[in-house]
């Protein structure tokens, strides 16, 4: 059997057929050592986006990704190990309060975590909000706070997947970031190589995630869930919702001051729901299931966890969060009940106001950000304070309101009637 090429490949998938697996094995391979060129690549990842792959397919693109790299191993930790992965939201700072949660309830959290690109945030440019925190720590390092703290949160070490480090920069630079295939591969081939025993998806449906469908956010879920399980994860979905942000905050300090009032027994009721909802599916999937997670919010333990995990990274829980030199609120338009706080709208203004980045070496603002008074079913009244935004750059505000023009904001008469937080589960 002769080598696969490039340009057959393309052409294959071009053409609408199934890839077969010496092509998949070959094509990662070929493009992690930079034989196949990124355009190739991107034509690659377009015909892929266009018509799709089947699940086999799927199943061995991942494998292929997972081969690229190195595999993590925690086999040696006394505790049983579970993890959680978030498709990415507005305001989404759940893994703060869960990761040291989960720990206090007796299972083992390795928590490779990434940084916000676009309107979502990311959990490590949240944590950098801590003074002195680290994100990098080297295998042993992590290994230690494995041991001691019991949840750690960092960036994934060059090794691990570097396929997928490769394809996901050319993806979102050639508009093929939004393909269930490469999303569930992507996603999978990095928690799978991270070794965790057990995996809790959050599939967030709405106008601020990549899924702006249930049937959409559905689908990505249950390829997820069949991969996780094909390779002896276990491995669940809940299907969230992101029509509009999750608590009210969004922004990486504004979002860790809210995380550590869910520690200290507050906090906004959607965020305590979902945190309860995923520590919960991680315990159980960690065969923990007489753990007690609303027990642990609140007699304190979670919160101990939290102040040894931040110290153990080097940061400075007592430390006060950075604060914003300019702030400009935005008002409600009538009186009323609010009835659309959109995602998307909010994400941007977040993004505009510089708690995001458009390219991956771009600063985030510690500090910036928008907190919100009022959650969709709140009673308003004509003029009183909805959101503050926050900024150290103020030029920023008029780019800021701008995304918040338009439908992003209504009041009327009728309440929408109870949000649901959580909308399905997969298993
Ligand atoms: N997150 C990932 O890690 N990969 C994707 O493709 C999309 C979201």
């Amino acid at each position: 059997m002769h080598t696969p090429d490039a340009i057959s490949v393309i052409r294959a998938k071009r053409d609408g057929q199934a890839l077969t697996p010496e092509q998949i094995d070959w094509v990662i391979d070929a493009y992690t050592r930079g034989e196949v060129a990124d355009e190739q690549m991107s034509a690659l990842a377009m015909a892929i986006l266009l018509n799709g792959m089947d699940r086999a397919e799927i199943a061995r693109w991942t494998a292929a990704m997972i081969a690229s790299g190195e595999r993590m191993d925690f086999s040696c930790l006394p505790l049983p190990t579970t993890d959680k992965h978030s498709t990415g939201g507005v305001g989404d700072k759940i893994t703060l309060p869960l990761a040291p949660l989960v720990a206090a309830c007796g299972a083992v959290v390795p928590q490779l975590s990434g940084r916000g690109l676009g309107h979502t945030g990311g959990t490590l440019d949240k944590l950098e909000a801590v003074p002195g925190w680290r994100a990098r720590l080297s295998g042993e390092e992590m290994m230690d706070v494995l041991r001691g703290p019991g949840a750690v949160i960092c960036a994934a070490g060059e090794g691990l997947a570097p396929a997928d480090r490769k394809l996901y920069a050319l993806r979102d630079v050639t508009g093929t970031v939004e393909s269930i295939p490469l999303i569930a591969s992507s996603i999978m081939s990095k928690k799978i190589a991270e070794g965790t025993g057990a995996l809790v998806l959050d599939v967030k449906v709405g106008s601020g995630a990549f899924m702006k469908t249930y049937e959409d956010a559905r689908e990505l879920a249950a390829t997820m869930v069949g991969l996780g399980t094909d390779h002896g994860v276990r491995t669940v979905a809940l299907l969230t919702d992101m029509s509009t942000p999750l608590g009210l905050t969004a922004g990486n300090g504004l979002e860790v001051r809210e995380s550590v009032e869910v520690l200290a027994g507050g906090g906004p009721a959607d965020v305590v729901e979902l945190t309860l909802a995923l520590a919960r599916e991680m315990l159980d999937a960690a065969g923990l299931t007489d753990a007690d997670p609303a027990r642990a919010l609140a007699d304190g333990s979670a919160m101990d966890r939290w102040r040894r995990m931040i110290a153990a990274q080097g940061g400075d829980p007592d430390a006060p969060l950075p604060v914003a030199r300019e702030t400009h609120t935005v008002t409600a338009p009538a009186d009323g009940v609010l009835t659309t706080l959109d995602a998307y709208a909010v994400g941007l203004a977040a993004w505009r106001l510089g708690a995001g980045r458009a390219r991956k070496e771009d600063p985030v603002q510690a500090a910036a950000g928008i907190e919100m008074h009022a959650k969709p079913g709140d009673r308003v009244s004509a003029g009183a304070p909805l959101l503050t935004l926050h900024t150290d750059t103020p030029e920023r505000f008029p780019a800021a309101l701008a995304a918040l023009e338009g439908d992003a904001i209504q009041v009327g008469q009728e309440s929408p009637g109870p949000r649901r937080t959580v909308l399905d589960r997969l298993a």
